[in-house]
Parts: C-alpha cells; sequence; structure tokens
C-alpha cells in the first residue's frame, strides 16, 4: 500500500511501466488476486477488502500520474520559444516633473541650491514668520487646511515661502535657494483651482541686493523657460513677506503679444508674485535687515505647465490618463 503511495513517473512510459508492474496479467497485485483461492474461507472476507483496496488505490494513483504528466506534456506543447517577448510599454514623465526639473535646472545654472521643507508645517513658519497680521484672511479656514488649533496650529502650508523662512533660520547670507513643493488650499476643484498643487520658491539674501538684480534674474529664466523674445511686465502687488511686491507677467507665447483667446487678448500673462524681502522677514528670521536684503519669488508649477503645453484643465495633471501623459513623450 505504501508503495503505491509513494510511486512516482516523470513520462508517460513510465507511468506505462508501473501500471504493467502493478496491474498487468503479470503485476504484483494480478498476482495476489491469484493467491486470494489459497486463502482460507474465514480469511476470505478480510484479505478481499484489502485486497479490492489496493488495486482501487493503485488505478487511482496511475490515473493521477498521468493527468499531471499529460497536463505538463501539453502546456509544454504549448510554448514557442521562438515566438518575440511580451513588449514592456516604457513610462512617461509627468508634466509637472518635467516642468519642475526645468525650472530647477535654469536656476541651477544661476547658482541657486535645491531646499526642502516640510509639507505638515505650522503657523509661524507659514504665516507669522512670514509678516501675516493675525488677522489675515489667508489664515481663514477658507483657505488653509488646519490640523490642529489653538496657538501655533499645525496645518498643510499653502505657499512655500515657509521654506523660505526654514532656509534663513539654520542658514547665514548669501543664501540663494531653490525651493519646489506641493502645497495646500482649501478650495473647490474646477478647471482653474485644485486644493493641491506645485509651487517654487526662489530666495537671494546677500549684501546690496537690489530690485535690479530680481528682474534680471525673472527675465534670464522666462527667457530660458519661454523663449528669448519673452518680454517681462511686472505690475505692483502686495504680499505681506515682500515690499515692495509685484506681479510678473510675460508677453504671451502663443501670439507674442499682439493679443489671442489665451492672453485674452491682453498681450500678457501671469506667471509669478515677487518682491523684496520684507525687513520683519529678515529679523524674525535672526538676518539684520540694516546690512542684507534679498528678494523671494514664487510660481505654480501647474501654470508654467500649463502656459507652456496650453493644457486648458488643471484637473488634468492629477488623472493620470495615460492619453494625456503620452502627449509629454517628447519632452522628457
Ligand atoms: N507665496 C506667494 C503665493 O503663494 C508667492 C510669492 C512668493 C510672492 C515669494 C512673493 C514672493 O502666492
Amino acid at each position: 500500500m505504501r508503495e503505491v503511495d509513494r510511486a512516482e513517473a516523470g513520462s508517460e512510459k513510465e507511468v506505462e511501466e508501473l501500471r504493467v508492474r502493478l496491474l498487468g496479467k503479470k503485476g504484483e497485485i494480478t498476482r495476489l488476486f491469484d493467491e486470494f483461492r489459497t486463502v482460507s474461507a474465514e480469511h476470505k472476507r478480510e484479505f478481499g477488502q484489502k485486497l479490492n483496496n489496493l488495486k482501487n488505490k493503485a488505478t487511482e494513483k496511475i490515473n493521477e500520474l498521468k493527468g499531471r504528466i499529460g497536463q505538463s506534456e501539453s502546456s509544454d506543447r504549448t510554448t514557442d520559444l521562438t515566438m518575440p517577448g511580451d513588449m514592456h510599454e516604457l513610462g512617461t514623465r509627468h508634466p509637472i516633473s518635467i516642468t519642475r526639473e526645468e525650472i530647477i535646472s535654469i536656476f541651477r545654472k544661476l547658482g541657486y541650491a535645491l531646499a526642502e521643507g516640510p509639507e505638515i508645517e505650522d503657523d509661524y513658519h507659514v504665516f507669522e514668520a512670514l509678516n501675516f497680521p493675525p488677522d489675515h484672511p489667508a489664515r481663514d479656514m477658507q483657505d488653509t487646511f488646519f490640523i490642529t488649533s489653538g496657538h501655533n496650529p499645525v496645518l498643510l502650508r499653502t505657499h512655500t515661502s515657509s521654506v523660505q523662512v526654514r532656509t534663513m533660520e539654520r542658514n547665514r547670507p548669501p543664501i540663494r535657494v531653490i525651493c519646489p513643493g506641493r502645497v495646500f488650499r482649501n478650495e473647490a476643484i474646477s478647471a482653474r483651482a485644485h486644493c493641491i498643487f506645485h509651487q517654487v520658491e526662489g530666495l537671494y539674501v546677500d549684501k546690496g541686493v537690489s530690485f535690479a538684480d530680481m528682474k534680471q534674474s525673472i527675465l534670464l529664466f522666462v527667457r530660458e523657460m519661454f523663449g528669448e523674445n519673452t518680454r517681462i511686465r511686472m505690475r505692483p502687488s502686495y504680499f505681506p513677506f515682500t515690499e515692495p511686491s509685484t506681479e510678473v507677467d510675460i508677453s504671451c507665447n502663443i501670439c507674442g503679444g499682439k493679443g489671442c483667446n489665451i492672453c485674452k487678448g491682453t498681450g500678457w500673462l501671469e506667471i509669478m508674485g515677487a518682491g523684496m524681502v520684507d525687513p520683519n522677514v529678515l529679523s524674525a528670521c535672526g538676518i539684520d535687515p540694516e546690512e542684507y536684503s534679498g528678494f523671494a519669488f514664487g510660481m505654480g508649477i501647474e501654470r508654467i505647465a500649463m502656459l507652456k503645453w496650453q493644457v486648458r484643465d488643471l484637473r488634468l495633471y492629477f488623472e493620470n490618463d495615460v492619453r494625456f501623459l503620452r502627449e509629454f513623450e517628447t519632452s522628457i
């Protein structure tokens, strides 16, 4: 019985040999049946039962081995080793990553180092140290995702300007950094707004840094990014952490400034906020505003990518539809 249990076979031929050895005309089990005749009447019943069990078991085992071999042999037959392999489709980089890398590489050429900061921040680094008055509307629940309440609440950063603060806390001038990262605002999702998006912040602090330096750096950047004929325009604006502050426009890269539906007939496209770092911000970070000055700027990566490739709906960046992503294959 145990021998039947342990029987193995590697091919159809071996199974057949096993069958002949056990159940063939002169097989071991067949021979036992012959001996059955010689068994005394009182043991016939018991012996007969055992013999039948053994025969059934052997038949079952042989069928099982046959099935197993049949299966592997038939699967072998369907494996055609001359067939070409399955092609792995190559992925593409996301347009936001492509744009972020391009922005970083332009500023790297201008001597900017990379800096990063946490996405989960506190009120101090996102607002207070950046000279936001306590009742500024940006602290309102409408715009900010708060995680805790009370004094210096924990929140999701609403802009990368918090990295300015962290960089100035840890380093002494000269400071020249570029800080890309994800930011969060409590906004309804639409074609033009999302609750998660990406910014790149720039900061330059040293002795004698002027507004003219800022203008030239931004001009160099936009010409690298959008083409050498791009012009810039600065409109007065307000940010609590810069003084004076400005909103930067570029000449429309679609119509060249003549006016089209992308620039809504104005010939200009808004691309970033910028300004001279407010002396209060420098002081809050332990840098003497009498000795040092600096400029900062911040732009939305989605916005830059939209202008570069005429993407009309912000939501496309987050849906990961391969038909959209494939359009950027050649931009890598
Ligand atoms: N942090 C500003 C924003 O999110 C952009 C900005 C950065 C403006 C640096 C001026 C200087 O809109």
